[in-house]
């Protein structure tokens, strides 16, 4: 048996997330946020630690830098039961990224920081410990630019050693949608793009137009919709799962978290509809509390989550 259910390579840094802002923010004034919140960010760890969180063994490779921020993040990865042992620390510059969020009401600014997001490289991947595992996954593709042009690569050799493979591009911050993606999904199982994310790499606006063409590149397809639920497709099978109702503080993490919650059911067999099914639960859960992993790191807070909800569905 391997020794993880899923490994996953990719950024791990924290998020810096502030609440009550002006939706204008005037050059040169002092501006007041009323609520802040440093919690563990990035697509990469959030989905690996929810993952854990869920019960799956995870194992993570990625690189730091030499600082405290890289730190706390390291530290709450494992403490959420991810193995870290193959987290590189590089020294002086560049830092560990950050993410800066400015939650808005309904819609929110990004800014981050990259640092050592832009550095890791395929050098750095040990890839007997990548592929000691059922299945492999990458996010943010488009932040990886120091692996972007060995994905392909990557993802081959670890299909040859049994691996199944997910993908979630998450945004293109250029807005070009390029990198070679088309060679990429050749080697992916499952991809887990948002509404907007489809549309841009099936080049149309319409979103059942690029779940087809999505859906004759990859075995199965998961589109995410916010607040209402995913769609998927599997060859010419179409399925669609509702959102959880919830009051939502934020939305950070939400599309990682459907992600983990969707392949831990996805690595134990189940079928596709039960893996929908999660994915829109775990998507909830991130949304009641700030940021992507303050929901599932509170363990009897999850459990209940999961217990009352699983209940109104069986209803
Ligand atoms: N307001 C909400 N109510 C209930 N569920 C939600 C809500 N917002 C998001 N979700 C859940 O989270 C999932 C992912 O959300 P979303 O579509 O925002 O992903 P995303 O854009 O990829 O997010 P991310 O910014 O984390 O990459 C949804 O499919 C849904 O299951
Ligand atoms: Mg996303």
């Amino acid at each position: 048996m391997p020794r993880f259910d899923v490994t996953v390579a990719g950024e791990l840094n924290l998020d810096l997330i502030l609440y009550g802002l002006p939706d204008e923010l005037p050059p040169e004034r002092e501006l007041i946020a009323e609520r802040m919140m440093l919690t563990l960010g990035s697509s990469s760890a959030i989905l690996a630690h929810n993952l854990a969180a869920l019960g799956r063994r995870v194992g993570f490779i990625s690189r730091i830098g030499d600082d405290h921020l890289g730190q706390i993040a390291l530290d709450r990865l494992g403490a959420g039961g991810v193995d870290v042992s193959k987290v590189r620390r590089t020294t002086g510059v560049p830092k560990t990224g950050l993410t800066v969020i400015l939650q808005r009401e309904r819609w929110r600014n990004m800014v981050t920081y990259a640092g050592t997001i832009f550095e890791l490289n395929f050098e750095d991947l040990d890839l007997g410990y990548l592929a000691d595992s059922r299945h492999f996954h990458l996010s943010s593709f488009y932040l990886q630019r120091g692996l972007q042009n060995r994905v392909a690569e990557l993802f081959q050799k670890l299909k040859a050693a049994g691996l199944s493979i997910s993908l979630d591009t998450n945004d293109d911050p250029d807005d070009r949608w390029q990198g070679g993606l088309t060679d990429v999904l050749r080697h992916v199982d499952v991809f887990l793009p948002n509404e907007r994310e489809a549309r841009k790499i099936a080049g149309t606006e319409d979103l059942q137009t690029a779940l087809a063409r999505l859906a004759k590149l990859v075995p199965v397809v998961v589109v995410k919709l916010g607040a209402e639920g995913a769609m998927a497709q599997r060859g010419s099978e179409r399925f669609t799962s509702p959102a959880v109702k919830v009051n939502a503080v934020d939305a950070v993490g939400a599309g990682d978290s459907f992600d983990a919650g969707f392949l831990s059911q996805y690595v134990c067999g189940a079928d596709l509809p039960a893996c929908l099914t999660m994915g829109n639960l775990a998507g909830a859960l991130s949304t009641t509390r700030s940021g992507g992993t303050e929901a599932f790191r509170d363990h009897q807070y999850r459990e209940q989550f999961f217990r009352e909800n699983l209940a109104r569905r069986g209803k």
